[in-house]
Protein backbone atom coordinates (compact mmCIF):
# COMPACT_ATOMS: atom_id res chain seq x y z
CA UNK A 1 0.00 0.00 0.00
CA UNK A 2 1.28 3.01 -0.51
CA UNK A 3 0.13 6.17 1.57
CA UNK A 4 0.03 9.72 0.40
CA UNK A 5 -1.70 12.84 1.19
CA UNK A 6 -3.26 15.54 -1.11
CA UNK A 7 -4.12 18.83 -0.09
CA UNK A 8 -6.58 21.14 -2.19
CA UNK A 9 -8.56 24.56 -1.75
CA UNK A 10 -11.88 25.65 -3.16
CA UNK A 11 -14.47 27.95 -3.14
CA UNK A 12 -17.80 27.36 -1.28
CA UNK A 13 -20.64 27.70 -3.95
CA UNK A 14 -22.56 29.83 -1.46
CA UNK A 15 -22.27 30.98 2.41
CA UNK A 16 -22.14 27.53 3.93
CA UNK A 17 -24.50 27.19 7.38
CA UNK A 18 -23.32 25.32 10.27
CA UNK A 19 -25.87 22.46 8.85
CA UNK A 20 -24.18 22.71 5.50
CA UNK A 21 -21.25 22.45 7.39
CA UNK A 22 -22.33 19.40 9.66
CA UNK A 23 -23.84 17.57 6.36
CA UNK A 24 -20.45 17.40 4.89
CA UNK A 25 -19.02 16.33 7.78
CA UNK A 26 -21.12 13.46 8.68
CA UNK A 27 -20.71 11.84 4.92
CA UNK A 28 -17.19 12.44 5.30
CA UNK A 29 -17.02 10.72 8.82
CA UNK A 30 -18.54 8.04 8.04
CA UNK A 31 -17.18 7.38 4.26
CA UNK A 32 -13.48 7.79 5.20
CA UNK A 33 -13.90 5.26 8.26
CA UNK A 34 -14.92 2.91 6.16
CA UNK A 35 -12.37 3.80 3.27
CA UNK A 36 -9.27 4.20 6.31
CA UNK A 37 -9.33 7.76 5.02
CA UNK A 38 -8.03 10.85 7.98
CA UNK A 39 -7.61 14.35 7.14
CA UNK A 40 -8.65 18.04 7.82
CA UNK A 41 -11.13 20.28 7.02
CA UNK A 42 -11.27 24.06 7.41
CA UNK A 43 -13.86 26.71 6.52
CA UNK A 44 -13.67 30.68 6.50
CA UNK A 45 -14.19 33.31 4.87
CA UNK A 46 -16.08 31.29 2.24
CA UNK A 47 -12.87 29.01 1.53
CA UNK A 48 -12.47 25.46 2.06
CA UNK A 49 -8.84 24.22 2.88
CA UNK A 50 -8.75 20.35 3.05
CA UNK A 51 -5.71 17.30 3.33
CA UNK A 52 -7.15 14.17 3.11
CA UNK A 53 -4.47 10.93 4.11
CA UNK A 54 -4.92 7.23 2.68
CA UNK A 55 -3.79 4.97 0.05
CA UNK A 56 -2.93 6.37 -2.83
CA UNK A 57 -5.97 4.81 -5.10
CA UNK A 58 -8.50 5.65 -2.73
CA UNK A 59 -7.32 9.34 -2.09
CA UNK A 60 -7.32 9.93 -5.97
CA UNK A 61 -11.23 8.29 -6.42
CA UNK A 62 -11.82 10.35 -2.84
CA UNK A 63 -10.31 13.58 -4.41
CA UNK A 64 -12.29 13.20 -7.78
CA UNK A 65 -15.67 12.24 -5.91
CA UNK A 66 -15.03 15.72 -3.67
CA UNK A 67 -14.03 18.13 -6.44
CA UNK A 68 -17.35 17.04 -8.50
CA UNK A 69 -19.72 18.51 -5.52
CA UNK A 70 -21.27 21.21 -6.41
CA UNK A 71 -21.18 22.74 -2.71
CA UNK A 72 -18.02 23.94 -3.97
CA UNK A 73 -15.35 25.30 -7.15
CA UNK A 74 -12.97 26.94 -8.55
CA UNK A 75 -11.20 23.46 -6.94
CA UNK A 76 -7.14 23.64 -6.62
CA UNK A 77 -4.50 21.01 -5.87
CA UNK A 78 -1.86 22.31 -3.38
CA UNK A 79 -0.10 19.19 -3.06
CA UNK A 80 -0.36 15.67 -3.86
CA UNK A 81 2.84 13.59 -1.47
CA UNK A 82 3.58 10.28 -0.58
CA UNK A 83 4.06 10.05 3.21
CA UNK A 84 5.14 7.32 5.18
CA UNK A 85 3.27 8.80 8.47
CA UNK A 86 -0.14 10.26 8.66
CA UNK A 87 -0.21 13.73 10.30
CA UNK A 88 -3.96 13.15 10.90
CA UNK A 89 -4.87 10.25 12.13
CA UNK A 90 -6.59 10.86 15.28
CA UNK A 91 -9.56 12.49 12.94
CA UNK A 92 -11.55 10.39 10.08
CA UNK A 93 -11.99 14.14 9.65
CA UNK A 94 -11.09 17.15 12.19
CA UNK A 95 -13.10 20.38 11.51
CA UNK A 96 -12.22 23.95 12.28
CA UNK A 97 -14.35 27.59 11.22
CA UNK A 98 -12.69 30.63 12.32
CA UNK A 99 -11.49 30.80 15.23
CA UNK A 100 -9.01 32.70 17.48
CA UNK A 101 -6.24 30.23 16.46
CA UNK A 102 -6.56 30.70 12.82
CA UNK A 103 -6.91 34.63 13.18
CA UNK A 104 -3.65 34.27 14.59
CA UNK A 105 -2.02 32.79 12.07
CA UNK A 106 -4.39 34.74 9.27
CA UNK A 107 -2.55 37.83 10.76
CA UNK A 108 1.23 36.35 10.66
CA UNK A 109 1.21 35.38 7.63
CA UNK A 110 0.02 39.38 6.60
CA UNK A 111 -3.20 38.33 5.36
CA UNK A 112 -6.15 40.59 6.14
CA UNK A 113 -8.73 37.32 5.79
CA UNK A 114 -8.09 33.52 5.25
CA UNK A 115 -7.07 33.38 1.47
CA UNK A 116 -5.23 29.57 0.46
CA UNK A 117 -4.40 31.26 -3.04
CA UNK A 118 -1.97 33.77 -1.25
CA UNK A 119 -0.26 30.43 0.86
CA UNK A 120 2.62 28.02 -0.04
CA UNK A 121 1.69 24.43 0.02
CA UNK A 122 4.12 23.97 3.91
CA UNK A 123 1.86 27.06 5.03
CA UNK A 124 -1.61 25.13 4.24
CA UNK A 125 -0.24 21.94 5.88
CA UNK A 126 0.76 23.89 8.80
CA UNK A 127 -2.21 25.48 9.37
CA UNK A 128 -4.44 22.16 9.15
CA UNK A 129 -1.88 20.62 11.57
CA UNK A 130 -2.37 23.22 14.27
CA UNK A 131 -5.82 23.44 14.16
CA UNK A 132 -6.13 19.81 14.15
CA UNK A 133 -4.62 19.87 17.23
CA UNK A 134 -7.61 21.82 18.89
CA UNK A 135 -10.17 20.37 16.48
CA UNK A 136 -13.42 21.50 17.34
CA UNK A 137 -17.07 19.28 16.79
CA UNK A 138 -19.32 21.45 14.21
C1 LIG B 1 -15.42 20.68 1.02
C2 LIG B 1 -15.92 19.27 0.97
C3 LIG B 1 -15.16 18.25 1.58
C4 LIG B 1 -15.61 16.93 1.52
N1 LIG B 1 -14.84 15.94 2.12
C5 LIG B 1 -15.25 14.66 2.02
C6 LIG B 1 -14.46 13.60 2.59
O1 LIG B 1 -13.42 13.81 3.21
N2 LIG B 1 -14.93 12.33 2.44
C7 LIG B 1 -16.09 12.05 1.78
O2 LIG B 1 -16.45 10.88 1.66
N3 LIG B 1 -16.85 13.02 1.25
C8 LIG B 1 -16.46 14.31 1.35
N4 LIG B 1 -17.24 15.29 0.81
C9 LIG B 1 -18.53 14.92 0.20
C10 LIG B 1 -18.36 14.36 -1.17
O3 LIG B 1 -18.16 15.41 -2.11
C11 LIG B 1 -19.61 13.55 -1.58
O4 LIG B 1 -20.77 14.33 -1.41
C12 LIG B 1 -19.76 12.32 -0.73
O5 LIG B 1 -18.54 11.63 -0.62
C13 LIG B 1 -20.83 11.40 -1.33
O6 LIG B 1 -20.96 10.36 -0.44
P1 LIG B 1 -21.99 9.17 -0.75
O7 LIG B 1 -21.50 8.58 -2.08
O8 LIG B 1 -21.84 8.26 0.41
O9 LIG B 1 -23.34 9.81 -0.84
C14 LIG B 1 -16.82 16.62 0.85
C15 LIG B 1 -17.54 17.64 0.23
C16 LIG B 1 -17.11 18.96 0.29
C17 LIG B 1 -17.91 20.04 -0.36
Amino acid sequence: MSLVRLVYFSSASREMSLSDIKDILTTARSNNKAIGVCGMLCYDNQFFLQAIEGDRKVISELFIKISEDHRHQDVVIVSFSEIKDPLFEDWKMGYASSNQLLNEMVTKLDMTSFDPEKLTAIQCLAILKSLSRQQTEA
